[in-house]
C-alpha cells in the first residue's frame, strides 16, 4: 500500500534511474523523494575491493581489505549447515560494514561439469546438499540488514561461451537437479534478491526469460524479491522490460545506453512498453530497501521515504570474523587417504620439516574473477605450518614447480572474459598457451630435481607437498580443458614418492584433478579448496593432529573429463545451432543436457563408471561404527516447522531414520552420517540413489551418539511433467545409511 503511493509519486524518468546501473556496482538514486541508490558488491569469498564508479580500476583507497572467507566449495565440504550460517553472517556483516546493500552471493549453481571454471564458487553436484548449505548461508547474510543475491538463476553450469550458450534440458532434470536450490533459496531462506544467469534457457536469455523469471520464479514460487541481471546479461530492451527482471547491471560505463535506461524510456514514451511493467520493478526495489532497513516508509495518507536509523552498521576485519573463518576452514579439509595411519604427523618429532610446492606459498584471495578480494591477510600453508610448529622446528621450503604468469598484459579480467567470445581470440589464446608450455618445461625439470634431492635427504622428519590448482585454472569465464594437474606436478609427486613414501600430499583445488598418476603410491592425501584467510593454519593443525579432519567431498572426483558426468563427446561444451535455432534465438551454440538426471554420482553409479574418490567420502583419524537403524514413518507433516522440509508438504510421508554411531578409535572426531534413498525399479535414466538427509556429529572416543535424520517429502517424490508438480511415487524404497555414497553401512527397506 505505502509502497504503491511512493511508486505513484515517481516520474517515469526517476523510475528508469532506479532500474539500471548508474555505476558499475550501484543503481541511481532519486534525491527528490529521498530514495537512495543500491550499493552492491561481489561475494562470495568476502566483500570485493572498491572499483572506481565507471572504470574497472581499483579505487585504491586502502580501506577495503576484508576477511577472506572460505569459498563455497570449501564451505560445502564441511557438511555443516551451522558453519554455513556463520560464514553467511560474517559475509553479511562485512558487506554492511563496507556500506553495501546487496552482496552478490552465494553462487548456488549445480556443478554439472567436473572442469567447470567456476566450480570453486559453487557448492556441490548434489541439489540436496546445495540446498541444505545455501539456505543457512543466505539466512546468515541477511541477518546483517544486507540482501543476499543468489546467483546465477539458472542452469549456468559452464563458463565457456557463458553469455551465448543456449541450454536445452528436459523438464524433470530442470526441476529435480537445477532448480531445487533456487526454490529453497527463495521459499525457505527468503532471499531478498536473485541474479539472473548469462546463458540462455530454451532460447531465452535467462535475464529476460518469461519461463524462468515470470512463470517459475514469480508465479509458481510467489517470489516478491528483486531480480538483478548478471553484469551484461541483458540484450533486448523490450524483452527485459516485459520480463520479471527488476534491475539491469552491466560492465560498460555507458550507463544511459543500457537497455533498461534511455532505450526503455523511449519505449515507454512511444507506448511499446506499458509503464505498469516499470512500476512492478520499482515495487520490488523499494520492498528490498525496506527489508534491508535501508529505508522506511512512513504511515498515513502522504507516506514519505526516510532513512531507517535502526539499520545495523555491520563491521569488518574483526577478530571474531577471523575465528569463524578458521573454524570453517578446519572442517573443510578432507582426508582422502591415510594408509598405515601416516597422518597425523607428530609435532614433537618435527625437528626438520620440508615443505614443497607453489601452493604452499601462494596467496589465492585475489584471483578467480569476480570472487577476488583484497584479503586483510591470508595464511598460506607454509606460514600456517611455521606458525603451528614454532621456533624449535626448522621448516625448509622448496618451490618444486613454478607457475608462469598468465595474464602478463595486465588486462582486466572482467573485460577480457567478454572479449574471449570474439573471433580468433580463442585460437590466439591457445597458441600463446602452447608456446608458454614449451618454455616452461626446462625450468620445471630444474626445480623438480632440486625438490627431489632435498626430499631424499633423510635429515627431514616429515615432507609435505602442497600442490593442485590455483585461480589461473579455477577461474570465471573459462572451463578447464581437462582434469590434468598442471605444472608437471604428476612427475614431481611421483619422484617425491619414490624417495619419500610417507610424503603427505595436499591437493588444494576448487575442482577435481586427476591423481591416478601417483595416488596409489601415496599413503596420505589431503584435499582442500580455497579455505580463506586461515586456511594455511587449519591445514597445519590437521597435518599435525591438533584438528581431526571431518570434511567430506561435496562432489565426486572422476578420473578424467572424458569419464565425467555431462561429457557427451567432443562437443560437450556445446554444439552448433541448428537452422531453426539460428532463427529463433540470439545464441552461439546449444548445450544439450543429455545426461538428464544423471549428474555427478547419479551418473557414475548408474553407468558403473569408477571414480577416484566418491561423493561424500572423507576419512578421520578415528573410526566410526554404525549400529542398526530404525525408521519411523509419519503421515501428514504439514509445514517446515515440524522439520519435514520447507516445501509446504501436505499429507505426505515424513520419515525419520535413527542410527547409533560409535567412535571406535582413540580420539574425538566428527562423522557425517549420510542417508541416501534408492527407489526400487528406478529406470536406466534415473539415479540408483540420491542423498536425502545427513547429519554431522562429534563423538568422543569410545562413546556413541544417536543420530536422527529427517527426510522431507521430496525424498519420495518426483517431478511429474504431466501434473506440472512434485508428486509422491508409491512403491518400495531402500534407505541407505553410510559414511559416503560408496561406503554404505546399513540398509532398510520401506514401502510408501
Ligand atoms: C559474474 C557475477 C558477478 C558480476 C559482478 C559477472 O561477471 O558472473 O557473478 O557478480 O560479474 O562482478
Amino acid at each position: 500500500m505505502q509502497i504503491d503511493r511512493i511508486v505513484a509519486e515517481l516520474t517515469t524518468e526517476e523510475k528508469i534511474r532506479m532500474i539500471h546501473g548508474a555505476g558499475l556496482f550501484e543503481t541511481g538514486a532519486v534525491e527528490r523523494l529521498n530514495i537512495p541508490q543500491l550499493k552492491m558488491s561481489d561475494g562470495p569469498m568476502g566483500v570485493r575491493a572498491e572499483f572506481e564508479k565507471d572504470r574497472w580500476v581499483p579505487a585504491g583507497n586502502g580501506d577495503d581489505d576484508v576477511s577472506y572467507l572460505p569459498s563455497n566449495s570449501a564451505i560445502a565440504m564441511t557438511w555443516n549447515p551451522a558453519l554455513a550460517y556463520e560464514m553467511g553472517r560474517v559475509l553479511g556483516e562485512e558487506a554492511r560494514g563496507r556500506g553495501k546493500d546487496v552482496i552478490l552471493a552465494p553462487g548456488i549453481n549445480v556443478k554439472r561439469l567436473a572442469n567447470g571454471g567456476r566450480n570453486f564458487e559453487y557448492l556441490s553436484e548434489d541439489p540436496y546438499l546445495i540446498r541444505r548449505m545455501a539456505v543457512p548461508l543466505i539466512q546468515g547474510i541477511q541477518t546483517a540488514d544486507v540482501a543476499a543475491c543468489v546467483k546465477h538463476f539458472a542452469v549456468n553450469s559452464q563458463e565457456t561461451e557463458r553469455l551465448w550458450v543456449n541450454v536445452e534440458i528436459d523438464e524433470r532434470a530442470l526441476r529435480e537437479i537445477y532448480l531445487p536450490a533456487f526454490e529453497a533459496a527463495v521459499k525457505e531462506a527468503g532471499a531478498y534478491s536473485v541474479m539472473g544467469a548469462y546463458n540462455l534457457l530454451r532460447g531465452e536469455h535467462c535475464c529476460e526469460s518469461r519461463l524462468l523469471l515470470g512463470d517459475i520464479l514469480r508465479e509458481e514460487w510467489g517470489y516478491g524479491g528483486a531480480v538483478i541481471s548478471d553484469w551484461g546479461g541483458v540484450h533486448h530492451t523490450l524483452a527485459a522490460a516485459k520480463s520479471a527482471l527488476d534491475i539491469e547491471m552491466s560492465v560498460t560505463p555507458d550507463f544511459d545506453d543500457y537497455c533498461m535506461a534511455s532505450p526503455l524510456l523511449a519505449a515507454v514514451k512511444n507506448g511499446e512498453v506499458s509503464e505498469s511493467f516499470i512500476d512492478e520493478k520499482i515495487r520490488h526495489i523499494l520492498l528490498l530497501m525496506v527489508r534491508i532497513r535501508l529505508i522506511e516508509i512512513t504511515a498515513g495518507e502522504a507516506p514519505q521515504v526516510k532513512r531507517n536509523r535502526d539499520r545495523k552498521r555491520g563491521c569488518y576485519n574483526t577478530r571474531e570474523h577471523r575465528q569463524a573463518a578458521l573454524e570453517a576452514a578446519r572442517e573443510s579439509v578432507v582426508l582422502l587417504k591415510n594408509e598405515g595411519q601416516t597422518l597425523p604427523f607428530d609435532p614433537a618429532r618435527a625437528r626438520r620439516v620440508l615443505v614443497i610446492g607453489d601452493n604452499a606459498v601462494r596467496r589465492q584471495a585475489s584471483g578467480g574473477g569476480s570472487a577476488e578480494i583484497s584479503a586483510l591477510y591470508e595464511k598460506t600453508p607454509l606460514l600456517g605450518i611455521r606458525e603451528f610448529l614454532g621456533g624449535n622446528s626448522e621448516v625448509v621450503f622448496a618451490e618444486g614447480y613454478e607457475t608462469p604468469v598468465k595474464n602478463e598484459s595486465g588486462e582486466n579480467w572482467q573485460a577480457a572474459s567478454l572479449d574471449a567470445a570474439l573471433d580468433g581470440e580463442k585460437e590466439r589464446r591457445a597458441r600463446e598457451k602452447r608456446a608458454q608450455e614449451q618454455a616452461y618445461h626446462a625450468r620445471a625439470e630444474e626445480l623438480r630435481g632440486e625438490a627431489v634431492r632435498l626430499a631424499g635427504d633423510n635429515s627431514f622428519d616429515y615432507v609435505i607437498f602442497v600442490g593442485g590448482l590455483n585461480h589461473d585454472y579455477d577461474v570465471e569465464g573459462q572451463d578447464r580443458e581437462n582434469l590434468a594437474l598442471p605444472y608437471e606436478q604428476d612427475a614431481l609427486i611421483r619422484e617425491l614418492l619414490a624417495v619419500r613414501g610417507d610424503l603427505a600430499v595436499v591437493m588444494l583445488a576448487g575442482s577435481p584433478v586427476a591423481m591416478q598418476a601417483w595416488s596409489k603410491k601415496a599413503r596420505a592425501i589431503l584435499w582442500m579448496s580455497y579455505s580463506g584467510m586461515e586456511s594455511g593454519f587449519a591445514l597445519a593443525e590437521t597435518i599435525f593432529g591438533a584438528v581431526n579432519p571431518s570434511g567430506k567431498l561435496a562432489e565426486s572426483l572422476p578420473f578424467s573429463v572424458e569419464e565425467s558426468s555431462g561429457y557427451v563427446g567432443e562437443d560437450y561444451l556445446g554444439r552448433a545451432l541448428t537452422d531453426g535455432e539460428k532463427q529463433r534465438m540470439d545464441a552461439h551454440l546449444t548445450q544439450e543436457y543429455r545426461e538428464g538426471l544423471l549428474v555427478g554420482y547419479r551418473y557414475y553409479e548408474r553407468r558403473n563408471v569408477p571414480v577416484q574418490f566418491a561423493f561424500g567420502h572423507g576419512l578421520s583419524y578415528t573410526s566410526f561404527s554404525y549400529g542398526s537403524c530404525r525408521v519411523r514413518m509419519r503421515k501428514g507433516c504439514e509445514t517446515a516447522a515440524d522439520g519435514c522440509g520447507g516445501f509446504g508438504a501436505q499429507t505426505v510421508e515424513c520419515c525419520e531414520v535413527t542410527v547409533v554411531v560409535r567412535n571406535t578409535g582413540a580420539r574425538a572426531g566428527k562423522e557425517t552420517v549420510q542417508v541416501y534413498v534408492a527407489r526400487e525399479g528406478a529406470a536406466e535414466h534415473e539415479p540408483v540413489k540420491v542423498l536425502a538427509g545427513f547429519e554431522k556429529r562429534e563423538v568422543l572416543p569410545g562413546q556413541e551418539t544417536i543420530c536422527t535424520i529427517r527426510l522431507d517429502e521430496r525424498a519420495f517424490q518426483q517431478y511429474d511433467e504431466k501434473k506440472k508438480a512434485w508428486a509422491g511415487v508409491a512403491g518400495g524404497y531402500e534407505l541407505l545409511v553410510g559414511s559416503s555414497s560408496a561406503d554404505i553401512r546399513q540398509r532398510i527397506h520401506v514401502t510408501i
